[in-house]
């Protein structure tokens, strides 16, 4: 039975295109996940230049954790959550049990597991190493768009955890959390989720909850990423390998969006709804043409989402990697959906506050659009062979 399953699975898999499959490498031994098969024994390598989950192919499942330290934490206690971190995380990606785990049949079936670390601005200075923070990792300015509350904002350390699998993802979160909860309290965790694996071609753009296709324009891998998003450890070197996070939740208002017709909905993006194509193109990957004229008017208006985000000089990208959430509605209301955007850059300074300005300036979606969470985290250079996540910084 399992043979069949197996090959049922993988013929599915090769029949939907093999696209972001590359990034993965297949490692089931002695776990469950290896007589089952399929998606579920997938892994992604922990160890390597940067950390897995940020070009990694997205996840359908998400929880982003943040976490802070005990009032009384030293660098030791960073270094000792850092080091059990490394060891957990190590071993559940790969399909094995943490040390000691009280469920060791949770994690024996990976499906892309990834754990990512970052360390928000504020510890640093808690920790003595104030001028080791990479300049551009502080809290964002405020906007007049923000309705922030403070439920959703800041952050010591970041936990990423990323996977096809809920369950395994729940209880990687559990295990990473559990064990440093001496030193830690928890803030705030969001889930997010895209399409389950195998629902759609693996690599196809994502939809959002407002129907868009929604991370069209994005560095592609090569020289474009390693110029926009690893950091090259000019201004720090401990730093080079790793990456800035911005992350906002924005909250979608679905109930006045529904109010808009077609017509306005794709104005408001410049792109279509049904094909992701821009309004002056025909495919998805068209590049747009922000300057073309139908009689005298912009085809995609000057205020459309796509034609304020547009970068305006080269170095202002960033990789794009949005989540949806749909979490219980408050009473009264049918709905409590939108984005756990996050985006990655070298710096955010130059590259992501230029779009993040212009956007709240005179964004056509900020209509229904609220950015109700905000934080923003030095992501850890990736571990290489016998180090431990932020070893670079700490020693
Ligand atoms: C493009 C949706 C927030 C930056 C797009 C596109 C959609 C979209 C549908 C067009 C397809 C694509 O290229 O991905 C949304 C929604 C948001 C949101 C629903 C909030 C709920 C943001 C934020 C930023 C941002 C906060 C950055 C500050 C961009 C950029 C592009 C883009 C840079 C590509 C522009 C280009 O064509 O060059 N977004 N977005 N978006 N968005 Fe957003």
């Amino acid at each position: 039975r399992g043979l069949s399953r197996r090959r049922l699975l993988t013929g599915g898999a090769a029949a939907l295109g093999a696209a972001g499959v590359g990034a993965v490498a297949t490692s089931a031994s002695r776990s469950d996940a290896a007589s089952i098969g399929g998606f579920g024994s997938e892994t992604i390598p922990f160890r390597g230049a940067h950390q897995a989950g940020i070009t990694t192919v997205p996840p359908a499942h998400v929880v982003f954790v943040a976490v802070d330290l005990a009032p009384s934490a030293t660098v030791g206690d960073l270094r000792s959550i850092l080091r059990l971190w490394t060891t957990d995380a190590e071993r559940l990606t790969s399909g094995r049990p943490a040390l000691a785990d009280t469920e060791p049949e949770l994690a024996t079936a990976p499906a892309r597991l990834t754990v990512t670390v970052g360390l928000g601005p504020e510890v640093f200075d808690r920790v003595g190493l104030g001028d080791r923070r990479p300049a551009s990792v502080r809290q964002l300015p405020p906007f007049a768009v923000d309705r922030l509350e403070s439920s959703w904002n800041g952050g010591d350390l970041l936990l990423q955890i990323g996977g096809d699998d809920p369950s395994a993802a729940a209880h990687a979160t559990r295990v990473l959390l559990k064990n440093v909860r001496s030193m830690t309290s928890v803030r705030w965790q969001q889930r997010g989720f895209r399409t389950a694996r195998g629902v759609r071609p693996d690599g196809q753009t994502m939809r959002n909850m407002m129907g868009q296709v929604d991370g069209t324009v994005n560095p592609t891998p090569g020289p474009d990423l390693d110029g926009l998003v690893w950091d090259q450890g000019r201004d720090q070197p401990w730093f080079a390998g790793g990456t800035t996070m911005v992350l906002r939740r924005i909250r979608i208002e679905l109930d006045t969006w529904d109010e808009l017709d077609p017509r306005g909905r794709e104005l408001t993006i410049g792109r279509r709804q049904d094909t992701g194509a821009p309004l002056t193109g025909v495919h998805e990957h068209d590049e747009p043409d922000l300057d073309a004229t139908r009689m005298g008017i912009p085809v995609i208006p000057a205020n459309a989402h796509i034609a304020r985000a547009h970068h305006q000089t080269p170095r202002e990208r960033f990789l794009r990697r949005a989540f949806n959430y749909d979490d219980p509605p408050p009473r009264g209301l049918t709905s409590d959906v939108g984005l756990v955007f996050t985006a990655f850059q070298q710096d955010i300074d130059a590259q992501f506050l230029p779009v993040q300005r212009r956007l709240a300036e005179a964004d056509a979606l900020n209509e229904w659009t609220t950015p109700i969470g905000s934080a923003v985290f030095a992501i850890l250079p990736g571990v290489k062979g016998g180090e431990y996540l932020g070893q670079s910084l700490l020693t």
